[in-house]
Protein backbone atom coordinates (compact mmCIF):
# COMPACT_ATOMS: atom_id res chain seq x y z
CA UNK A 1 0.00 0.00 0.00
CA UNK A 2 1.58 3.34 -1.12
CA UNK A 3 1.53 5.69 1.42
CA UNK A 4 0.25 9.70 1.15
CA UNK A 5 2.29 12.13 0.52
CA UNK A 6 3.75 14.25 4.10
CA UNK A 7 3.24 18.07 3.80
CA UNK A 8 6.16 19.43 5.49
CA UNK A 9 4.77 22.67 6.75
CA UNK A 10 8.06 23.73 8.66
CA UNK A 11 9.78 23.75 5.02
CA UNK A 12 6.93 25.79 3.55
CA UNK A 13 6.76 28.30 6.23
CA UNK A 14 10.25 28.60 6.40
CA UNK A 15 10.12 29.48 2.46
CA UNK A 16 6.92 31.93 3.36
CA UNK A 17 9.31 33.29 5.94
CA UNK A 18 12.55 34.01 3.30
CA UNK A 19 10.08 35.61 1.18
CA UNK A 20 8.90 37.78 3.93
CA UNK A 21 12.40 38.84 4.88
CA UNK A 22 13.26 39.77 1.09
CA UNK A 23 9.91 41.91 0.83
CA UNK A 24 11.22 43.32 4.71
CA UNK A 25 14.61 44.44 2.92
CA UNK A 26 12.60 45.85 0.17
CA UNK A 27 9.99 47.54 2.19
CA UNK A 28 13.07 49.30 3.86
CA UNK A 29 15.47 50.20 0.97
CA UNK A 30 12.30 52.22 -0.46
CA UNK A 31 10.28 53.51 2.65
CA UNK A 32 13.50 53.75 5.48
CA UNK A 33 11.61 52.22 8.59
CA UNK A 34 10.81 48.84 8.73
CA UNK A 35 7.57 47.37 9.06
CA UNK A 36 6.55 46.64 12.97
CA UNK A 37 4.46 44.26 14.87
CA UNK A 38 2.40 45.07 18.02
CA UNK A 39 1.42 41.73 19.92
CA UNK A 40 -0.50 42.25 23.12
CA UNK A 41 -1.08 39.96 25.67
CA UNK A 42 -3.31 40.06 28.27
CA UNK A 43 -2.88 37.95 31.46
CA UNK A 44 -0.54 34.85 31.93
CA UNK A 45 -1.87 31.97 29.85
CA UNK A 46 0.72 30.03 29.28
CA UNK A 47 0.18 28.86 25.66
CA UNK A 48 -0.82 32.26 25.13
CA UNK A 49 2.65 33.10 26.31
CA UNK A 50 4.76 30.93 24.18
CA UNK A 51 2.69 31.62 21.52
CA UNK A 52 3.70 35.43 21.60
CA UNK A 53 7.06 34.35 22.69
CA UNK A 54 7.18 32.86 19.03
CA UNK A 55 5.83 36.01 17.15
CA UNK A 56 8.25 38.62 18.85
CA UNK A 57 11.10 36.04 18.07
CA UNK A 58 9.99 35.29 14.55
CA UNK A 59 9.44 38.98 14.12
CA UNK A 60 12.75 39.95 14.41
CA UNK A 61 14.29 37.49 12.15
CA UNK A 62 12.42 38.81 9.11
CA UNK A 63 14.12 42.05 10.13
CA UNK A 64 10.82 43.76 11.23
CA UNK A 65 10.16 45.72 14.46
CA UNK A 66 8.68 43.47 17.39
CA UNK A 67 6.34 45.80 20.28
CA UNK A 68 5.11 43.57 23.19
CA UNK A 69 2.63 44.82 25.21
CA UNK A 70 2.06 42.67 28.20
CA UNK A 71 -0.93 43.78 30.28
CA UNK A 72 -2.07 41.97 33.78
CA UNK A 73 -5.31 39.60 33.76
CA UNK A 74 -7.11 42.29 35.77
CA UNK A 75 -6.50 45.66 33.12
CA UNK A 76 -9.75 46.98 32.66
CA UNK A 77 -11.68 47.14 28.80
CA UNK A 78 -11.55 51.23 29.02
CA UNK A 79 -7.47 50.49 29.25
CA UNK A 80 -7.14 48.16 26.78
CA UNK A 81 -9.00 50.30 24.27
CA UNK A 82 -7.08 53.20 25.25
CA UNK A 83 -3.78 51.05 24.10
CA UNK A 84 -5.17 49.77 20.97
CA UNK A 85 -6.11 53.59 20.07
CA UNK A 86 -2.75 54.79 20.64
CA UNK A 87 -1.29 51.69 18.30
CA UNK A 88 -3.55 52.64 16.17
CA UNK A 89 -2.31 56.04 15.64
CA UNK A 90 1.33 54.96 15.57
CA UNK A 91 3.54 55.11 12.49
CA UNK A 92 6.06 53.02 13.34
CA UNK A 93 3.34 50.09 14.16
CA UNK A 94 2.22 48.75 11.09
CA UNK A 95 -0.23 45.77 12.64
CA UNK A 96 -1.45 44.85 15.86
CA UNK A 97 -2.41 41.34 17.20
CA UNK A 98 -4.13 40.75 20.45
CA UNK A 99 -3.58 37.12 21.76
CA UNK A 100 -6.90 35.50 22.35
CA UNK A 101 -8.78 33.99 24.42
CA UNK A 102 -8.56 37.54 26.39
CA UNK A 103 -10.55 37.69 30.20
CA UNK A 104 -13.80 37.32 30.69
CA UNK A 105 -14.44 40.63 31.85
CA UNK A 106 -13.23 41.62 28.44
CA UNK A 107 -15.47 42.11 25.21
CA UNK A 108 -13.34 40.12 22.56
CA UNK A 109 -15.53 41.85 19.48
CA UNK A 110 -15.58 45.03 20.84
CA UNK A 111 -11.79 45.10 21.03
CA UNK A 112 -11.53 43.86 17.74
CA UNK A 113 -13.46 46.03 16.13
CA UNK A 114 -11.21 48.42 17.85
CA UNK A 115 -8.49 47.48 15.98
CA UNK A 116 -7.47 49.56 12.92
CA UNK A 117 -9.02 47.39 9.76
CA UNK A 118 -5.74 48.26 8.16
CA UNK A 119 -3.79 46.94 10.97
CA UNK A 120 -5.96 44.13 12.06
CA UNK A 121 -3.28 41.27 10.72
CA UNK A 122 -5.12 38.63 12.52
CA UNK A 123 -7.21 39.28 9.81
CA UNK A 124 -10.52 39.14 12.36
CA UNK A 125 -12.35 42.60 12.20
CA UNK A 126 -15.87 42.32 10.79
CA UNK A 127 -14.40 44.90 7.87
CA UNK A 128 -11.81 42.03 6.34
CA UNK A 129 -14.38 39.23 7.17
CA UNK A 130 -16.31 41.22 4.99
CA UNK A 131 -13.79 42.07 2.17
CA UNK A 132 -12.71 38.06 2.00
CA UNK A 133 -16.54 37.43 1.86
CA UNK A 134 -16.81 39.39 -0.90
CA UNK A 135 -13.36 38.81 -2.54
CA UNK A 136 -12.66 42.56 -2.57
CA UNK A 137 -8.74 42.27 -0.83
CA UNK A 138 -8.80 42.66 2.78
CA UNK A 139 -6.33 40.82 5.47
CA UNK A 140 -7.19 37.24 5.76
CA UNK A 141 -6.57 35.15 8.71
CA UNK A 142 -3.73 33.62 9.29
CA UNK A 143 -4.45 30.22 10.03
CA UNK A 144 -7.02 29.39 7.26
CA UNK A 145 -4.18 31.24 5.17
CA UNK A 146 -1.74 28.65 5.75
CA UNK A 147 -3.57 26.03 4.97
CA UNK A 148 -4.55 27.13 1.55
CA UNK A 149 -0.56 27.75 0.78
CA UNK A 150 -0.32 24.10 2.08
CA UNK A 151 -3.10 22.91 -0.13
CA UNK A 152 -1.84 24.75 -3.26
CA UNK A 153 1.67 22.75 -2.31
CA UNK A 154 0.23 19.87 -3.39
CA UNK A 155 -2.28 20.73 -5.59
CA UNK A 156 -1.64 24.38 -7.12
CA UNK A 157 -5.61 24.74 -8.37
CA UNK A 158 -8.10 23.95 -6.25
CA UNK A 159 -10.66 24.93 -8.77
CA UNK A 160 -13.47 22.50 -8.97
CA UNK A 161 -12.78 20.18 -6.08
CA UNK A 162 -14.99 19.02 -3.37
CA UNK A 163 -13.50 20.59 -0.49
CA UNK A 164 -15.31 20.05 3.38
CA UNK A 165 -14.35 22.01 6.16
CA UNK A 166 -14.94 21.07 9.32
CA UNK A 167 -15.30 23.44 12.06
CA UNK A 168 -17.14 26.75 12.08
CA UNK A 169 -15.27 28.96 14.33
CA UNK A 170 -14.45 32.77 13.49
CA UNK A 171 -10.66 32.09 13.40
CA UNK A 172 -10.55 29.37 10.97
CA UNK A 173 -13.72 27.66 9.90
CA UNK A 174 -15.73 30.26 8.22
CA UNK A 175 -12.83 32.08 6.53
CA UNK A 176 -11.33 28.93 5.31
CA UNK A 177 -14.47 28.40 3.62
CA UNK A 178 -14.49 31.86 2.18
CA UNK A 179 -11.04 31.41 0.79
CA UNK A 180 -11.97 28.36 -0.73
CA UNK A 181 -14.61 29.66 -2.77
CA UNK A 182 -12.48 32.48 -3.77
CA UNK A 183 -10.76 29.59 -5.24
CA UNK A 184 -13.60 27.89 -7.03
CA UNK A 185 -14.01 24.86 -4.56
CA UNK A 186 -17.40 23.39 -3.62
CA UNK A 187 -17.44 24.17 -0.26
CA UNK A 188 -19.45 22.18 2.45
CA UNK A 189 -18.83 23.29 6.48
CA UNK A 190 -19.89 20.62 8.97
CA UNK A 191 -19.82 21.73 11.98
CA UNK A 192 -20.81 19.39 15.21
CA UNK A 193 -24.60 19.63 14.32
CA UNK A 194 -24.14 18.12 11.05
CA UNK A 195 -25.70 14.85 10.62
CA UNK A 196 -23.92 11.57 9.22
CA UNK A 197 -20.11 13.39 9.34
CA UNK A 198 -18.60 10.45 8.06
CA UNK A 199 -20.03 10.65 4.81
CA UNK A 200 -20.07 14.34 4.18
CA UNK A 201 -16.45 13.79 4.47
CA UNK A 202 -16.49 11.11 1.71
CA UNK A 203 -17.37 13.40 -0.71
CA UNK A 204 -13.94 15.50 0.01
CA UNK A 205 -11.09 16.03 -2.36
CA UNK A 206 -10.09 18.36 0.28
CA UNK A 207 -10.87 17.83 4.24
CA UNK A 208 -9.79 20.75 6.25
CA UNK A 209 -10.08 19.95 9.79
CA UNK A 210 -10.71 22.21 12.72
CA UNK A 211 -12.60 20.57 15.23
CA UNK A 212 -10.21 20.24 18.30
CA UNK A 213 -11.23 16.70 18.93
CA UNK A 214 -8.17 14.22 18.38
CA UNK A 215 -8.06 12.05 16.19
CA UNK A 216 -12.03 12.37 15.42
CA UNK A 217 -11.86 11.83 11.68
CA UNK A 218 -11.00 8.53 10.89
CA UNK A 219 -9.27 7.07 7.57
CA UNK A 220 -12.57 5.15 6.73
CA UNK A 221 -14.13 8.69 6.24
CA UNK A 222 -11.80 9.77 3.67
CA UNK A 223 -12.30 9.27 0.02
CA UNK A 224 -9.03 7.61 -1.96
CA UNK A 225 -6.51 10.09 -2.60
CA UNK A 226 -8.05 13.23 -0.92
CA UNK A 227 -5.90 15.93 0.76
CA UNK A 228 -6.11 16.10 4.22
CA UNK A 229 -5.21 19.51 6.09
CA UNK A 230 -5.39 19.02 9.86
CA UNK A 231 -5.35 22.16 11.93
CA UNK A 232 -6.26 20.60 15.29
CA UNK A 233 -3.54 20.14 17.90
CA UNK A 234 -3.96 18.03 21.47
CA UNK A 235 -1.64 16.49 23.76
CA UNK A 236 -3.36 12.90 24.65
CA UNK A 237 -1.36 9.95 26.86
CA UNK A 238 0.76 8.06 25.29
CA UNK A 239 3.13 4.93 25.46
CA UNK A 240 5.30 4.99 28.64
CA UNK A 241 2.97 7.94 30.57
CA UNK A 242 4.55 10.07 27.87
CA UNK A 243 2.23 12.84 26.21
CA UNK A 244 1.68 12.83 22.48
CA UNK A 245 0.23 15.76 20.19
CA UNK A 246 -2.34 14.39 17.76
CA UNK A 247 -4.45 16.58 15.21
CA UNK A 248 -7.99 16.11 14.19
CA UNK A 249 -6.96 12.95 12.05
CA UNK A 250 -6.16 9.40 12.57
CA UNK A 251 -2.58 10.40 11.22
CA UNK A 252 -1.46 6.87 10.31
CA UNK A 253 -4.88 5.66 8.98
CA UNK A 254 -5.07 8.84 6.86
CA UNK A 255 -1.50 7.83 5.38
CA UNK A 256 -3.21 4.60 4.17
CA UNK A 257 -6.17 6.35 2.27
CA UNK A 258 -5.22 10.30 1.67
CA UNK A 259 -2.79 11.56 -1.31
CA UNK A 260 -1.46 13.89 1.07
CA UNK A 261 -1.55 14.72 4.73
CA UNK A 262 0.02 17.16 7.09
CA UNK A 263 1.15 16.16 10.50
CA UNK A 264 1.10 17.36 13.62
CA UNK A 265 2.73 18.70 14.90
CA UNK A 266 5.09 20.33 11.89
CA UNK A 267 1.91 21.22 9.84
CA UNK A 268 -0.56 23.65 10.09
CA UNK A 269 1.26 25.13 12.98
CA UNK A 270 4.24 26.81 11.86
CA UNK A 271 2.48 28.58 8.54
CA UNK A 272 0.12 30.43 10.70
CA UNK A 273 3.13 32.80 12.37
CA UNK A 274 4.55 32.96 9.06
CA UNK A 275 1.23 33.86 7.32
CA UNK A 276 1.25 36.36 10.44
CA UNK A 277 4.66 38.16 8.78
CA UNK A 278 2.81 38.31 5.54
CA UNK A 279 0.26 39.98 6.53
CA UNK A 280 2.09 42.66 8.99
CA UNK A 281 4.74 43.08 5.23
CA UNK A 282 1.34 43.65 3.03
CA UNK A 283 -0.29 45.92 5.79
CA UNK A 284 3.10 48.01 5.53
CA UNK A 285 2.95 48.13 2.12
CA UNK A 286 -0.74 49.21 1.92
CA UNK A 287 0.01 52.15 4.54
CA UNK A 288 3.01 53.43 2.24
CA UNK A 289 5.57 52.84 5.18
N1 LIG B 1 -5.31 32.49 19.83
C1 LIG B 1 -5.29 31.31 19.17
N2 LIG B 1 -5.07 31.51 17.85
C2 LIG B 1 -4.96 32.84 17.68
C3 LIG B 1 -4.71 33.66 16.55
O1 LIG B 1 -4.57 33.20 15.41
N3 LIG B 1 -4.66 34.99 16.79
C4 LIG B 1 -4.84 35.52 18.04
N4 LIG B 1 -4.80 36.83 18.17
N5 LIG B 1 -5.06 34.79 19.11
C5 LIG B 1 -5.11 33.45 18.93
Amino acid sequence: MTQAKIIDGKAIADSVRREVAEGVAAFKRQQGGVPGLAVVLVGEDPASKVYVGTKAKQTIEVGMASFEHKLEATVGEAELLKLIGELNRRRDVSGILVQLPLPKHIDAAKVIEAIDPAKDVDGFHPINAGRIATGSGGLAPCTPTGCLILAKSVQPKLEGLDAVVIGRSNIVGKPMAQLLLNENCTVTVAHSRTRDLPAVVKRADLVIAAVGRAEMVRGSWLKPGAIVIDVGIQRVPGAAGKARLVGDVAYQEAMEVASAVTPVPGGVGPMTVACLLQNTLKAAQAQGG
